[in-house]
């Protein structure tokens, strides 16, 4: 499985690379500043043709398709062909492509690549997480000697109240905060051990399954802001780290910051 995920997320990672025209075909969809383009499109369709090549039984969630399928039984695919479009649309040069495989509702494998950076991320269950073939770890450092990144998606307004008082907090107690645009790559910084701590108020399945996986095969912690579990069925809250970091997000009662 991981060398033919890997092929097929390098080519599609191409597709990206070799983006040339300026305004990459841009429609809107629901809510302000959200995005799909044609390459979402082109993206997901190669992935999906190829996915189901190799798994006739699964079912396959992408994000430009909507929610389709039942993730709480079987296998099923969840895909995000471009974290970060916005960064794609304005040529920021930080996006990945997002493929996690679940099991009765549980994800066993994660898979990204980031084709700016060239780096593959890959986990399966109970075999730990690897970038470019490595083993990855999170850092074993806590809050204050961490940088954080944060997740704000224009098309939820209300949240932006509660997720910069949380921002607010974090920059006081951490070493620095970051905004990338692309909860994917925050998740992969994070279990590589470069970030400590990443949180964004509304996730949907795709912005943090496959990645989310890799950091907990890397020895990370990824909770909702209430302290439960995430969930892959629906949209939720997503605070993940490193267990030192993530431990004194809710110890100080940063999750409490409104
Ligand atoms: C978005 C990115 C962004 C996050 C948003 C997501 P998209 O995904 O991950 O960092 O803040 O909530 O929707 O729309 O670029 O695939
Ligand atoms: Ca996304
Ligand atoms: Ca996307």
């Amino acid at each position: 499985m991981r060398e033919e995920l890997e092929r097929l997320l390098r080519e599609a990672g191409e597709i990206l690379r070799s983006a040339q025209d300026a305004d990459k075909h841009i429609s809107a969809k629901e809510g302000p500043a959200n995005f799909v383009t044609a390459y979402d499109v082109a993206v997901q369709n190669k992935i999906r043709e190829r996915l189901l090549a190799l798994r006739p039984d699964a079912q396959f969630i992408g994000e430009e398709a909507g929610a389709q399928g039942d993730v709480r039984h079987g296998t099923a695919f969840i895909v995000d062909p471009i974290d970060g479009t916005t960064n794609f649309i304005k040529g920021c040069d930080a996006s990945a492509i997002s493929i996690a495989m679940l099991e009765e509702g549980r994800p066993v494998l994660g898979a990204v690549y980031d084709p700016y950076r060239d780096e593959f991320y890959y986990a399966e269950k109970g075999r730990g997480a690897t970038r470019n073939g490595r083993p990855i770890q999170v850092s074993e450092e806590d809050l204050a000697h961490s940088v954080v990144c944060l997740g704000t998606a224009p098309y939820y307004p209300e949240l932006q109240k509660q997720t910069f008082a949380i921002a607010a907090g974090v920059l006081e107690e951490a070493l620095d905060l970051h905004r990338s645009g692309s909860s994917v790559i925050d998740l992969c910084q994070t279990a590589r051990g470069s970030v400590g701590l990443m949180f964004e108020l509304l996730l949907c399945p795709w912005d943090h399954a496959a990645a989310g996986f890799i950091l907990t095969e890397a020895g990370g912690v990824i909770t909702q802001l209430d302290g439960s579990p995430v969930v892959y069925d629906r949209k939720c809250s997503v605070v993940a780290g490193c267990p030192k970091a993530h431990g004194d997000f809710f110890r100080l009662g940063l999750h409490q910051r409104s």
